[in-house]
């Protein structure tokens, strides 16, 4: 077990270049198992949400050959396995795409009720389950596993209409139906980036997808998807969390490898904030020398301003002159990090899916712990503005997404260091757990 120590404080200068996109590489690798030969995906993020989805695919009879640290060639071809009922599911969110994946391949499909992330409530996967069903599968929900079969063994195209616009259902359906025999037409689904990336895959190799990024993606089933070539798009997320930390910090940053269209949304408040922000072909040079402004901000589905940068946001504006409003226009329950920010001298009240939050002269450093992957993230923000040393506990949630964090603040001028937590400190946190 390992914490993050950060003496804050230092303004972030220099250089960083960003890894690719956790949320697309994490449905393209299960999306490798309706391909007939190797894929070679470049640009793959080495964080350990990625590394469990590789484990768990070789656990099916992928075989996988590491090209370079962020090029693997995945073969599925020798998978024979409809079923997935590893450990290693039910830690990650992901691997519900197992489901879409299998189901498209085989026609049937039994996987691990997946975890991830929990950010207090229930997270459903009722409109995936809704979106198969309408294509001729029985679903059903057995001892924590999700099985999933067609009476012969084909999905069929149809019309599908999601209730909640859902990146998960979106990817998940668009998966299942590359083989489906017609077209599905899938309306009200979602436009994220990561979306158009998976559907760019598919069709790369084969697939016949039209209307990805639109609010209506169409699906005329194929036979087959032949081995090829592909690189993950960078990570709007990862991004976006070193532009709220030098926003939060100050300094100069130079932001590498991004496609400066899909931060919109996240330069667009930051401006409003303060932040002057350059756009380079594929970076941005991000700068913030005077005070940080109030703002207020509703979460929502892309291109609105993404839930998962929510907590980066509103840490930065714990130190913001003025009132701001936060509102999270996606999950119930996504300010359990707000406590931790409370202990380092934040003055934030959080009502339901509102969060009001009174800038602060500064934040202090604490003992703090990190409850999910951006709220992770969040909380090494606030250590890198705040004064004095906080140690952060968790950072297991925070490796899941984001590839060499500590190594990348390093470059530019934080003062963080990952460090072990002795044995007798972690027996007596279990104690107190007990
Ligand atoms: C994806 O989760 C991301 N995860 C999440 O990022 C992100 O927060 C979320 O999309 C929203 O952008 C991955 O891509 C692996 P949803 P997902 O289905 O697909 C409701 C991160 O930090 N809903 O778009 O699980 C749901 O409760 C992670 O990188 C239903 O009601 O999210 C939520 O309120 C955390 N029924 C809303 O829709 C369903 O069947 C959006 O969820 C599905 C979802």
């Amino acid at each position: 077990m390992y914490k993050y120590i950060i003496k804050g404080g230092k303004p972030l200068e220099g250089e960083v270049e960003i890894s690719g996109a956790k949320n697309a590489a994490v449905a393209i690798i299960p999306a490798a198992l309706l391909v007939d030969g190797v894929c070679r995906i470049e640009n793959i993020p080495q964080i350990s949400d990625v590394t469990m989805l590789l484990n768990i695919l070789k656990r099916m009879g992928a075989s996988i050959r590491t090209v370079d640290r962020h090029t693997m060639d995945i073969d599925c071809s020798g998978v024979t396995s409809t079923d997935a009922d590893f450990d290693m599911m039910r830690r990650i969110r992901a691997s519900y795409y197992l489901i879409g994946a299998l189901l498209g391949r085989f026609g049937k499909a039994t996987v691990a009720m997946p975890g991830g992330c929990n950010f207090g409530g229930v997270r459903p996967i009722d409109q995936h389950v809704k979106g198969f069903a309408a294509m001729g599968a029985t679903v059903e929900v057995r001892n924590g596993l999700v099985c999933a079969d067609t009476p012969d063994g084909h999905l069929h195209g149809c019309e599908i209409y999601l209730d909640v616009v859902s990146v998960g259902a979106t990817i998940n359906l668009m998966l299942a139906a590359v083989f489906a025999q017609g077209t599905t037409v899938i309306e009200n689904v979602a436009k994220e980036p990561h979306i158009v990336d998976v559907a760019n895959f598919l069709n790369s190799m084969g697939a016949d997808i039209r209307g990805a990024g639109t609010n209506v993606i169409k699906v005329r089933g194929v036979q087959k998807l032949r081995g090829g070539f592909y690189s993950i798009i960078p990570d709007q997320i990862e991004a976006g969390t070193y532009m709220a930390a030098v926003a939060g910090t100050g300094g100069d940053l130079l932001i590498k490898n991004v496609i400066p269209k899909h931060m919109n949304c996240i330069s667009g408040k930051l401006e409003e904030m303060g932040v002057v922000i350059e756009e380079g072909e594929d970076c941005l040079l991000v700068r913030r020398h005077g005070p940080l402004r109030r703002t207020n901000v509703k979460t929502q589905p892309y291109p609105g301003f993404p839930t998962d940068m929510q907590p980066q946001l509103s840490t930065i504006l714990c130190l913001a002159q003025g009132t701001s409003i936060v509102t999270e226009g996606v999950w119930d329950n996504r300010y359990k990090y707000v406590d931790e920010l409370l202990k380092m001298g934040a003055a934030v009240r959080v009502d339901g899916r509102v969060a009001i939050i009174e800038g602060v002269q500064g934040l202090t450093g604490a003992p703090i712990k990190a409850y999910d992957l951006r709220a992770g993230a969040a909380m090494v923000i606030a250590g890198l503005c705040a004064s004095g040393t906080t140690e952060i506990e968790g950072i297991e949630y925070i490796e899941r997404g984001y590839e060499d964090i500590v190594e990348k603040l390093q470059n530019v001028g934080a003062d963080i260091q990952c460090v072990d937590i002795p044995e007798a400190q972690e027996d007596e946190d279990i104690q107190r757990i007990g």
